[in-house]
C-alpha cells in the first residue's frame, strides 16, 4: 500500500478563464483570449472560444458537490483580474458576490480553496498599455492582489501569484503560441523579469493584508536530462535547467535569481532593463509554499548550431529525441513519471526542503469524445498514468521530500486556450451542448485513493 502524509491534499487545479464562462458579461472585461478570438477564430480548435467553456459561473454550487462526491480536500481555481477589476481599477461588486459565493460553496463542502490570481489571462486595458512588456504591469498587479487579499483573504488561506509564468513568457513572446505572439528572446527576457518583480509585489501586499495565511507559486516543471555525459551536453541541460526551471523557482525560494543567469544574460546581450531598487522587491517575494506542475520532462543535448549571442534558447540547448521514451499516444508528450521522484529530491536538497505540492498532473487525450461514449466512461490509461507518477511522489516523499498534497489536471473537462477542448483531462466529461457532467472511471479511482489516503501496489 502507498499510504500519504496525514492531511495530504488530494484535489485538482482548474482556472477561471477556463471554466467560468459568461466571459464578455456581468461586469467583465475582454482579456487577450477574448480579443484574439474575436480578431481569429479560425486559430482556435474546433473554432471554440473563451465564452463556451463548462460554465462554472452558473454550475459552481452543484460542481463543489461534485468535487466533493470524488473525494476531494482541496481546490484551486483563479480570480479573472479582468472580472474583479475590469478597468485595473473599479471594483466589480458583481465579481465580488460572485467569487465570495463560489469560495462559500467550496468551504461548504470541507474543500479547501487554493486560490490563484494569474492564469494566462491578461486584460486587455493592460494589454494596450503594453501588458508584461511595460514596467507599469508590475505595479498593476500589485493593486490587483491587494484588492484580491482584501476581499477575499477571509475565505481563503492558501494563495498563489502566478500559473506558469514561464508559459506566457515562452508562449507569447517566445514562440508566438499566445497572444500577442511575439517572437523576440530579448523582450522575452524582460516579460519574464517583470512578472518576476509583479510577483514580488504581490507577495509584499500579502504580508501586509493577510499575515497570518500562506503564499506560494505555481511552476511548471520539466526537468532537463541530458543526452549523454559529455561536457557539452551537460552544459546544455544546465543551461536549459537555468531557464526552464531555475529562473522562476530560485527567486521564490531564496529571494534572488539564480546563480549564472545574469552572466549568461549578458554574454548573450539579452540583459533586461533594471532599476536599483528591484533587487530589494525580488527579496520580498519570498513564498511559504511552491506548487509545481509536472507533465513531462525535457531531453536536451548541445545546440546543433549555436549563435553568438544566441536568438533563440534553441542556440544555447537543442531538444533530443531520446529513443528509449515512451509517447503518450493520444496527446504525443513523454510520459516519465521517474522525473516526480527527482524532482522531490530536488527540492529537499536544493531548495531548502520548502514545503511544495504537485499542483498540476494528469494525461490528455485529443478528441476523448471519439471513444468515450456516454455509457461507461472507461479511461483506465489516465489512472495507470497517475498511478505511476502517484508511486514515484510517494518514493520521494518517503525519502524526506516535504510534498504536502497532489493536484490532478483536471476535475472537468476544460477550455486550454488554442486547444480549446481538444485535449480532454477531466474527471468528469463535459456534453458542450448540454453542460452535462458524467464521472468518467478515474474520478471513481480518485475518491477511493483519497479517502484510503493511498493506493494498494
Ligand atoms: C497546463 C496549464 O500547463 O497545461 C493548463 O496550466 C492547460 O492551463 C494544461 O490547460 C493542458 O494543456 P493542453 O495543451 O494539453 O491543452
Amino acid at each position: 500500500m502507498y499510504t500519504f502524509p496525514k492531511d495530504f491534499w488530494w484535489g485538482a487545479a482548474t482556472s477561471a478563464p477556463q471554466t467560468e464562462g459568461a466571459s464578455l458579461s456581468v461586469g467583465k472585461t475582454a482579456t487577450t483570449w477574448d480579443y484574439w478570438f474575436e480578431q481569429q477564430p479560425e486559430l482556435f480548435y474546433d473554432q471554440v472560444g473563451p465564452t463556451d467553456t463548462s460554465m462554472l459561473y452558473t454550475h459552481y454550487k452543484e460542481d463543489c458537490k461534485r468535487m466533493k462526491e470524488i473525494g476531494f480536500n482541496s481546490y484551486r481555481t483563479s480570480i479573472s483580474w479582468a472580472r474583479l477589476l475590469p478597468d485595473g481599477k473599479t471594483l466589480n461588486p458583481e465579481a465580488v458576490a460572485f467569487y465570495r459565493e463560489y469560495f462559500e460553496a467550496i468551504h461548504q463542502e470541507n474543500i479547501e480553496p487554493v486560490i490563484n490570481l494569474f492564469h494566462f489571462d491578461m486584460p486587455m486595458w493592460l494589454m494596450e498599455k503594453g501588458g508584461w512588456e511595460a514596467r507599469e504591469s508590475i505595479d498593476a498587479f500589485g493593486f490587483y492582489a491587494q484588492t484580491a487579499f482584501e476581499c477575499f483573504g477571509d475565505l481563503v488561506s492558501y494563495w498563489t501569484t502566478f500559473n506558469e509564468p514561464l508559459v506566457h513568457v515562452e508562449c507569447g513572446y517566445l514562440y508566438g503560441y499566445h497572444y500577442p505572439a511575439i517572437v523576440d528572446f530579448k523582450k522575452a527576457i524582460q516579460v519574464g523579469y517583470h512578472t518576476l518583480l509583479a510577483h514580488a509585489k504581490a507577495v509584499e501586499a500579502f504580508r501586509r493584508v493577510l499575515p497570518n495565511k500562506k503564499i506560494g507559486i505555481i511552476l511548471n516543471i520539466t526537468p532537463s536530462y541530458a543526452k549523454s555525459a559529455q561536457a557539452d551536453d551537460q552544459k546544455a541541460a544546465q543551461i536549459s535547467n537555468l531557464f526552464n526551471t531555475k529562473s522562476f523557482l530560485d527567486p521564490a525560494v531564496f529571494g534572488h535569481v539564480p546563480d549564472g543567469l545574469p552572466d549568461l544574460l549578458m554574454q548573450h546581450e539579452l540583459l533586461p532593463n533594471t532599476k536599483e531598487t528591484d533587487r530589494e522587491l525580488l527579496a520580498k517575494g519570498i513564498v511559504d509554499f511552491i506548487g509545481l506542475n509536472y507533465y513531462h520532462p525535457r531531453r536536451v543535448q548541445a545546440p546543433l548550431a549555436p549563435n553568438m549571442p544566441a536568438k533563440m534558447p534553441e542556440d544555447l540547448y537543442a531538444a533530443y529525441d531520446w529513443p528509449e521514451k515512451v509517447i503518450n499516444p493520444y496527446r504525443g508528450w513523454e510520459i516519465y513519471p521517474e522525473a516526480i521522484y527527482d524532482v522531490a529530491i530536488m527540492m529537499r536538497d536544493e531548495y531548502r526542503n520548502i514545503p511544495w505540492f504537485v499542483s498540476e498532473n494528469g494525461m490528455g487525450v485529443a478528441d476523448e469524445e471519439r471513444f468515450l461514449h456516454d455509457q461507461e466512461l472507461d479511461d483506465t490509461y489516465r489512472i495507470e498514468f497517475m498511478k505511476t507518477h502517484l508511486a514515484y511522489l510517494h518514493k520521494g516523499i518517503s525519502e524526506g521530500s516535504h510534498c504536502f498534497g497532489y493536484h490532478a489536471w483536471t476535475f472537468i473537462d476544460c477550455w486550454s486556450w488554442l486547444n480549446a477542448y481538444k485535449n480532454r483531462y477531466g474527471f468528469y466529461r463535459v456534453d458542450l451542448k448540454t453542460q452535462e457532467r458524467i464521472l468518467k472511471k478515474s474520478g471513481q479511482w480518485f475518491k477511493q485513493v483519497s479517502q484510503q489516503n493511498g493506493f494498494e501496489e
